[in-house]
């Protein structure tokens, strides 16, 4: 089967970036890295690029009048460079229309919350503070709104009532970075049909939706 092309956009340090390398690298993930946009020229995920030789572009909004142009011009690079498959790694924008259209049902987030549970930043600050006894992390597919869309794996960890928000983020992000080169090599199978706002994940096994006892990783 070809690699299939992808395209990432991230605003930081790119934890979630390297984890798709490692997965390429590695031969667990049958895909290359076409390109790396970030929004921020001081993004860590640059570093990572240039240590595994990928492309990559610094897009400033600000070089832009309207987003939906700044997200135009996003979809266009990647279009050039025959990107299959957008993943949002740690992208702090919301994705507008130019984009989603461009990729429709093509473009995979990931947020460190339970969706659609504490959607936006801090997701994980967000669920301390509420109490919750489980949170986790979601890949889903990117419609227009704020992490909204439809789910493609989740993973649950418990919440001690002890924790702050770093020891959540540090438990949440080591699954992060297993469902989310999971939910791409589905997705580059051709296992996943999205139904409504139901992702269908043909073949499904068990493990292929979710992942729940991180005590067992
Ligand atoms: C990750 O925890 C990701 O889930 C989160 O940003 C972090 C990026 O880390 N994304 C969101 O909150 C999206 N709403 P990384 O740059 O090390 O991958």
């Amino acid at each position: 089967m070809d690699r299939l092309s992808l395209g990432v956009l991230a605003s930081g340090r790119g934890s979630n970036f390297q984890a798709i390398i490692d997965a390429i690298e590695a031969g667990r993930l049958n895909a290359v890295v076409k390109l790396l946009v970030v929004d921020n020229p001081n993004a860590f995920a640059v570093e990572r690029a240039k240590k595994h030789s990928i492309e990559y572009l610094c897009i400033n909004a600000n070089e832009f009048t309207t987003k939906d142009d700044f997200f135009l011009g996003i979809a266009e690079e990647l279009k050039t460079r025959g990107v299959e498959l957008v993943i949002l790694a740690g992208f702090m924008r919301i994705v507008r229309k130019p984009l989603i259209d461009a990729f429709p049902h093509r473009i995979m987030n990931i947020h460190p919350a339970l969706l659609p549970s504490f959607p936006g930043l801090h997701g994980q600050k967000q669920a301390v503070d509420y109490g919750v006894r489980i949170s986790g992390c979601t890949v889903h597919f990117v419609e227009e709104g704020m992490d909204t869309g439809p789910v493609i794996i989740q993973a649950a960890v418990p919440v001690s009532p002890d924790d702050t928000e770093d020891t959540l983020s540090g438990r949440i992000l080591k699954l992060e970075h297993r469902i989310f080169p999971e939910a791409i090599r589905l997705f580059s199978e051709g296992r996943l049909r999205v139904e409504g706002r139901v992702v269908k994940i043909s073949g499904y096994k068990l493990d292929d939706g979710f992942v729940v006892n991180p005590r067992l990783s």
